[in-house]
């Protein structure tokens, strides 16, 4: 395993160790919310705390983009954080969420790891030497089309702007495929699509946190990802994305796009 992303693996499961001490004390949670809708617990705090500790003590001057602590230091390498992808799960005692560190290079994701602590499963990706979960190499689903897939999303939850293109998008795919989930961890989204075990998955106003990590998986499973109208770039910065195998990626596309506006499409944040 490459030495980054060896710590890398090292953080997420000292991250997940303190979240799953913390899903087993609930009650005793103390929550903040953000904004409407968008929660941070001390578990989320902790657990980037952990992982950034755990860098700097191997890597003094890498950087840092965590969720929590934003932008720390300046440097060619910079390790993109969400301590608790799923903390509206999380806080609510649904066992589905997860921790994310992807490591970019230049400007490249190189590396990532997805950790689903409650299940026990480590999803690991280093550019140009494929996807693994566990021990066990994985790759994208082989289905042909929308007939019978089963797709992953998120609904919007906290901005509006675009529900109704949204909504559209979901009649669409809906009403073609074997159904549709929510599961509320975009990282586990995007690891999910890399094992198969979901055959696409679409979001719009995703965070790089929320995705770097899920993006190296998914490529070196052999998956496609892009912005909703297809396009191979600038869904990093705006946050819309869709992927899946190279055939399910072009059917989403096709559904996706007659409820596209401009704002959706242009590689900045709306
Ligand atoms: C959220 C989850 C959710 C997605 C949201 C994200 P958080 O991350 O990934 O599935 O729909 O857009 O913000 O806030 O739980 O880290
Ligand atoms: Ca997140
Ligand atoms: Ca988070």
């Amino acid at each position: 395993m490459h030495p980054l992303l060896n710590i890398a693996v090292r953080a997420a499961r000292r991250a997940g160790d303190i979240i799953l001490r913390a899903a087993n004390q609930r009650d005793t949670l103390t929550i903040d919310t953000k904004q409407r809708n968008d929660f941070v617990t001390e578990t989320d705090r902790q657990a980037e705390e952990e992982i950034i500790q755990i860098i700097h003590k191997a890597y003094p001057d890498h950087a840092i983009l965590g969720e929590e602590g934003g932008q720390i230091g300046d440097h060619e390498i910079t390790w993109i954080i969400d301590p608790l992808d799923g903390t509206t799960n999380f806080i609510h005692g649904l066992p589905h969420y997860a921790v994310s560190i992807g490591i970019q290079i230049r400007g490249r994701l190189e590396h990532g790891v997805i950790h689903d602590p409650g299940r026990g499963e480590i999803y690991t990706a280093t550019r140009g030497s494929g996807a693994f979960l566990n021990d066990r190499r994985i790759r994208v689903s082989s289905a042909r089309g929308l007939e019978n897939s089963l797709i992953g999303t998120g609904l919007p939850f906290r901005d509006f702007t675009h529900a109704d293109a949204y909504y559209g998008m979901l009649q669409a795919i809906a009403s073609k495929t074997a159904g549709i989930r929510r599961a509320g961890s975009a990282a586990l989204d995007l690891a999910y699509v890399a094992s198969g075990r979901l055959d696409g998955y679409w979001e719009l106003g995703l965070k790089p946190w929320d995705i770097a990590a899920g993006i190296v998986l998914l490529q070196e499973a052999g998956g496609i990802i892009g912005g909703l109208a297809g396009e191979p770039s600038g869904f990093m910065e705006s946050g819309n994305l869709v992927c899946g195998n190279p055939r399910m990626f072009a059917a989403l596309v096709r559904e996706i796009q007659p409820h596209l506006n401009e704002a959706l499409t242009s590689p900045t944040r709306q």
